[in-house]
């Protein structure tokens, strides 16, 4: 690697002189993923410099050449740009177009009050923001098309398990809300956790404010932040709220894993309860029979590198001193990384639930084999004649092992041992209680699987979930807004 000799170098050329190696350069220079921020570092320029005029801080000549000369970097892209590394990261680079354009005397004054520690964390905040509305909008697409699947399945009977065992009927409705329900937490996290990402460390400066009289409440307003994050050391020095977002990203990787993984499963030979849309899965080169659920399981891979990049912030952070340090740069990546990895994984997810393929009868099969209604069995004893839960517990645990022993059904068992215990069941009771679908039926208890209460629950998760979008759509016009209004030419 060379030396390279730039004497106009804007950064260096004062304190450091002209001469840099180009493998340090590239090292540390964060151009590679600033890329993330330069539209969001083009509307903060533009903030700040509009704030410094009416401060009279610089004049308003200077400014608007400043800010029309910004939107035309910001049309032109960052492609359009001199990438040069030894400026550091795109905050110089872009003020070293400026004075290429104006001349030092007009453009060396945008940086008037302020620092590249409170700009990047200004930056980040904003850029982040508009990638969580694009996950929430995704998400908040997702439930509707489960809720719309769940719709058509309230009465399609299925099999229910714990430790991956029959345990009880259900339908897959009911299953369907699981993952739901687990996912309208994820939106609620995300919305929380957007309240701290959207507030301001501009005007922060270096770590100690300006003795300039800026206005930090007119930048937080122009670039639509819902308040300010006031102390300027905690204000350049905070990433805890990427933590946060990693954190709840991380979360809600563990949800949509589950429903990878059970795409999985389900979808296999010996579960078939369901099959992947064709576009969704791939073959084997030389298994000419195979179908394998390839995205499902690329996905559940993808979802675990969230947790990865998330302590690989963590400590990264972990004992570093106040206030701005280098080290923060090395936190982007891992964001930007887990960001598109949510994105890109959430649009698959939602592409296999929208296309799958329900297999009704293999469902209603598993579900009616395997002693699955046994509790409802000891429930009805208890109900019927009178005995302590336990006591039926063992009665029916008892017909079970018979049962299996003797390779029969409950049904052809349970006379002989009620008998022994002294106890009669009417005939009725006993098909009822061995019915998948009346069990499921009576089942109507808040949250469970009886179609009437599934049916509550899905307009209830309905009505959450309009209120949401709401929310989030208000939030987007804010930020819609803001830029439009950043990148309006002036008039010189
Ligand atoms: N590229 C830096 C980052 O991403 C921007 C801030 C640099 N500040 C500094 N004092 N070197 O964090």
């Amino acid at each position: 690697m060379n030396n390279i000799d730039n004497k106009d170098n804007i950064l260096r050329r004062g304190r450091l002189g002209s001469s840099v190696k180009e493998d340090v350069m590239l090292y540390t220079t964060s151009l590679s993923f600033d890329k993330e921020i330069f539209e969001s570092d083009i509307l903060c320029d533009i903030a700040h410099t509009k704030m410094l005029m009416e401060k009279n801080i610089i004049s308003g000549e200077d400014g608007n050449k400043i800010i029309n000369e910004l939107i035309n970097i910001f049309k032109n892209g960052m492609e359009s740009l001199n990438l040069d590394p030894s400026l550091d990261d795109i905050h110089m680079v872009i003020e070293n177009e400026l004075i290429k354009k104006l001349g030092e005397d007009v453009a060396g004054r945008m940086h008037t009050g302020r620092s590249r520690n409170d700009e990047v964390a200004t930056d980040l905040r904003m850029a982040l923001r508009e990638k969580i509305l694009q996950i929430l909008k995704q998400l908040i697409n997702m439930e509707k098309n489960i809720l719309n699947l769940a719709e058509n399945h309230k009465e399609t009977l299925t099999i229910g398990y714990t430790h991956l065992q029959h345990a009880q009927p259900t339908t897959y409705a009911h299953h369907l809300l699981s993952y739901v329900s687990a996912i309208e937490r994820d939106i609620l996290r995300l919305l929380d956790a957007y309240k701290r990402i959207n507030i301001s460390p501009l005007g922060c400066g270096a770590m100690a404010t300006t003795g300039f009289d800026i206005d930090r409440k007119r930048t937080m307003e122009l670039l639509g932040f819902d308040g300010l994050i006031e102390n300027s050391m905690d204000g350049v020095s905070a990433r805890d709220f990427i933590v946060e977002t990693m954190s709840c990203l991380s979360m809600l990787g563990t949800n949509l894993s589950k429903i990878c993984e059970e795409l999985v499963l389900f979808s296999t030979y010996e579960f078939g309860t369901v099959e992947l849309a064709n576009e969704y899965t791939s073959t084997s080169s030389i298994m000419p029979q195979k179908k394998n659920p390839d995205v499902a399981e690329i996905a559940r891979a993808k979802l675990s590198t969230l947790n990865g990049n998330l302590i690989s912030v963590l400590t990264i952070l972990k004992a570093l001193p106040n206030t701005y340090n280098r080290d923060l740069q090395e936190i982007s990546p891992h964001l930007w990384k887990s960001v598109y990895t949510t994105i890109d994984t959430i649009n698959m997810i939602d592409g296999m639930i929208s296309t799958l393929k329900v297999n009704a009868d293999r469902m209603k099969e598993l579900a009616e084999k395997n002693y699955s209604t046994a509790t409802e069995l000891a429930d009805t004893l208890v109900r019927e004649c009178g005995i302590p839960f336990r006591t039926a517990h063992g009665i029916v645990g008892e017909v079970v092992r018979i049962s299996i022993e003797r390779n029969k059904n409950m049904d052809e068992v349970i006379g002989e041992v009620l008998d022994r215990h002294g106890l009669e069941l009417d005939k009725s009771m006993i098909e009822k209680a061995l019915n998948p679908m009346e069990n499921v039926k009576m089942r109507k208890v808040i949250g469970g699987p009886a179609p009437e209460e599934v049916e509550r629950a899905i307009n209830s998760y309905k009505s959450r979930i309009y209120n949401y979008e709401k929310e989030v759509n208000e939030k987007v016009k804010k930020v819609k807004k803001v830029k439009n209004e950043l990148l309006h030419k002036i008039e010189l």
